[in-house]
């Protein structure tokens, strides 16, 4: 009996599975028909039009035949606010957004399910805002932390990012809306971006910079990438045919476009053969960009072939049937306070604790009488500034206003600026001369602290100091913050310490001399709200570092070896494979603070870490499950990471590479199981010569840890 009902259950799945299949066919056939019915009605001027930008994010559409033109915009903190032809704002009333987390936040949550949901709002509000292309996800892997976009991108890591980045496009598009992956590939400086070369080996390529944006493509299907605005190898990114045909469009199978960064392409003929879609820009004449009245000369002259022009057209319209001309898409939405939920999660999970000691944390608010609350960054909003996009945030709660919604009237809260957060440097100023502390800042604000029972001070970067198109020169912390949390630490014991950034910062003299250090972000519409309820325990933090603090920025891979930004134009990346913890830990470097690292106000006992087998052949999975323990008084969220190691490897390998997370919530007292799996094929390492990914037999060890550096556990697994 029950073999009978198996039997007729196999045999529906298989029907459903077939005519599913066989109807996703027939639509997919009904959709090339419909393109190749429009192509073969456009005049090659048509055509043309359509492959060049028009306007500051959009392109034209062939009002002849009904095609509307795509309307693109940037994340990655929200839809950004309309804007004139020059980058001014177009001062409408009605294009305020949530402002979401900025990238490294989201990353510090180590939650692909938020990532899903910042998608998924996201594209809801791209929606109502008629902007089918989001210019988002950004993932340039953080190879120095300098670089002034590190806030806007994910992590070191290439899984961490990919797991997000998947989540992310998959959120998005689920609403009909585009994403933009960026930027294709290793654009990790904003210093000369235009410009320089990246020479990196094959290795490095594959199992450093690209697999983000292969799982964006791959596994998410993401339909339109942005070609960065960097050379790699000597050919830039937007006229670079390995990356874009060999490798995107053969290898990765992408459908969709590719897209120019603004003002990123420099040829037409070069560009329009090896793999660009679509060029934009903002201004000057459009009519003239590379892809407009130079590419129809082109064709007209043979340079490029109609299929060529035939095929860019093709994916524009793909993309365009998924999105601006989908039928029963879904609705939109602005503003909604599910959004502002979304925004506040993220928040609240990306917060990370770094130092604890007295356990000032959580705040006990029993006979608390007063605060102080100092510094710039606690009244500043981040939504907006420097060169970039933005999002014009329908509103922002600061920490200090975060902080006053939270603990009401029963606590005095006396504010002090302490210093003075200006920053409006040349595009690439990045002298020091902003460091000087304000003394009669610095002495009101230890006035403050003196009167009350505790001082928060807020310190680290805001969206002037950590920008697109520089990077910062050093890891110091700005305008004088460091003389002030001296001199407030002083005055007062218990002192809490806020530093608010996107990117890594000199910690050390913080580290050393403060009992309690929090790190928090960019933080979106939410941010202060957030803040206020991990300060005040009512979430219990859960964030874990993204990236590493060096001790010394030259402790970094790329500063170590003297590679970056470069000379004459070209960066070549010299520590290879060994990216961020990669560096540290094979190298035997200790850091400030460790990829994977933050402290909860509850504690977690991991038991023995087990695999289901001894034994895996390449095709199978590694399933190993570990028992964690909460064995504090709050409940919490912990971050189970999975390292691997090959012990005895034939070439060059990382100490240990992220293979497996997974973040759980426990009860105080209880206990979960966590099981992760290790496709075996994901050990495999690129092999320069063949130019093949090769899974080396033999042994692997497995480490399971709270951080890259707090390894709970090992196991041992043989691969046939
Ligand atoms: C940035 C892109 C952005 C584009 C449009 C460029 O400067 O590199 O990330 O999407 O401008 O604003």
């Amino acid at each position: 009996m029950k073999i009978k009902i198996f039997a007729s259950l196999t045999i529906v799945a298989f029907m459903l599975t077939f005519t599913k299949a066989h109807a996703q066919t027939q639509s997919s056939q009904a959709l090339e028909a419909k393109i190749s019915g429009i192509i073969k009605k456009l005049t090659i001027e048509e055509k043309i039009s359509m492959l060049h930008a028009n306007s500051i994010f959009g392109t034209a559409g062939v009002p002849r035949l009904g095609i509307p033109g795509l309307m693109t915009d940037d994340g990655p903190l929200g839809v950004r606010e309309d804007l004139k032809e020059g980058w001014a704002s177009a001062n409408l009333t009605t294009d305020s957004a949530t402002f979401f987390p900025n990238g490294s936040a989201l990353a510090a949550t180590w939650n692909p399910g938020l990532a899903y949901r910042y998608g998924h709002d996201m594209g809801e509000e791209a929606r109502w805002r008629k902007k089918w292309i989001m210019l988002v996800p950004a993932f340039n892997i953080a190879r120095t932390p300098l670089c002034g976009r590190t806030y806007e991108y994910y992590s070191e890591d290439p899984f961490l990012n990919s797991r997000l980045a998947v989540q992310a496009v998959n959120g998005i598009q689920g609403q009909g809306i585009a994403a933009c992956v960026k930027h294709f590939a290793a654009n990790n400086q904003e210093v000369e971006r235009g410009r320089v070369s990246v020479e990196l080996d094959e290795r490095t390529l594959r199992e450093i910079y690209l697999p983000a944006f292969k799982a964006a493509v791959t596994e998410a299907n993401a339909w339109t990438i942005m070609s960065a605005y960097n050379k790699i190898r000597g050919v830039y990114c937007s006229e670079n045919p390995y990356l874009l045909n060999t490798i995107l469009k053969d290898e990765w199978k992408f459908k969709g476009i590719v897209i120019s960064d603004w003002g990123g392409t420099h040829s037409t003929v070069n560009a329009a053969n090896n793999g660009l879609d679509l060029e934009m820009g903002s201004g000057g004449n459009y009519s003239k960009y590379f892809f407009a009245q130079p590419l129809l000369d082109s064709v007209k002259a043979g340079k490029v072939s109609m299929a060529v022009i035939d095929e860019k057209i093709h994916r524009i319209l793909w993309v365009m049937y998924h999105t601006v001309m989908a039928t029963n898409p879904p609705a939109g939405k602005i503003n909604t306070p599910e959004h502002s939920k979304t925004a506040y999660d993220i928040a609240a999970e990306s917060i990370v604790l770094l130092k604890n000691e007295q356990h000032l944390l959580p705040l006990n608010t029993s006979g608390l009488k007063s605060i102080a609350v100092i510094g710039d960054n606690a009244t500043e909003m981040f939504h907006l500034g420097g060169f970039g996009a933005g999002v014009k945030a329908r509103y922002e709660v600061t920490a200090l206003a975060g902080l006053q919604n939270r603990l009401g009237k029963a606590v005095a809260i006396n504010y002090a600026q302490g210093y003075s957060g200006v920053y409006k440097p040349q595009r690439r100023d990045t002298s020091n001369k902003y460091n000087k502390p304000d003394t009669a800042l610095i002495a009101q604000a230890v006035a403050a602290a003196k009167k009350s029972d505790y001082a928060i001070v807020f310190v680290g970067g805001n969206r002037e100091w950590e920008s697109e198109a520089r990077d910062r020169k050093d890891l110091t912390l700005p305008f004088g913050e460091q003389q002030l949390v001296d001199a407030v630490t002083a005055v007062n014991a218990k002192t809490i310490v806020v530093v608010v950034a996107g990117a890594p910062y000199d910690l050390g003299k913080i580290k050393k001399n403060n009992s309690t250090v929090v790190w928090s972000w960019y933080n979106g519409s939410e941010n202060g709200n957030a803040l206020a309820d991990v300060l005040l325990g009512k979430v219990n933090p859960s964030g874990r570092l993204p990236f590493t603090f060096p001790n010394e920025l030259k402790d970094s891979p790329a500063h170590a070896l003297n590679a970056y930004p470069g000379t004459d134009l070209k960066v070549e990346y010299k520590e290879g494979i060994l990216v961020g913890y990669r560096w540290f830990d094979t190298k035997k470097i200790e850091p400030m603070y460790c990829f994977g690292y933050g402290l909860s106000y509850t504690d977690y006992k991991y038991a023995t870490l087990q695999t289901a087998k001894k034994s895996y052949s390449k095709t199978e999975n590694i399933t190993a499950t570990i028992k964690v323990t909460n064995t504090g008084k709050y409940a919490g969220k912990e971050t189970v990471q999975l390292y691997i190691s090959k012990p005895n490897s034939a070439v060059e390998r990382a100490d240990k590479e992220l293979k497996a997370f997974k973040k759980v919530s426990i009860a105080a007292g209880q206990a979960a199981n966590v099981t992760l799996s290790i496709p075996v094929k994901d050990l495999a390492y690129f092999d320069n010569k063949t130019n093949k990914w090769v899974v080396e037999p033999g042994k692997y060890t497995l480490l399971v840890g709270a951080s890259s550096r707090d390894i709970k556990g090992t196991a041992s697994v043989v691969v046939k």
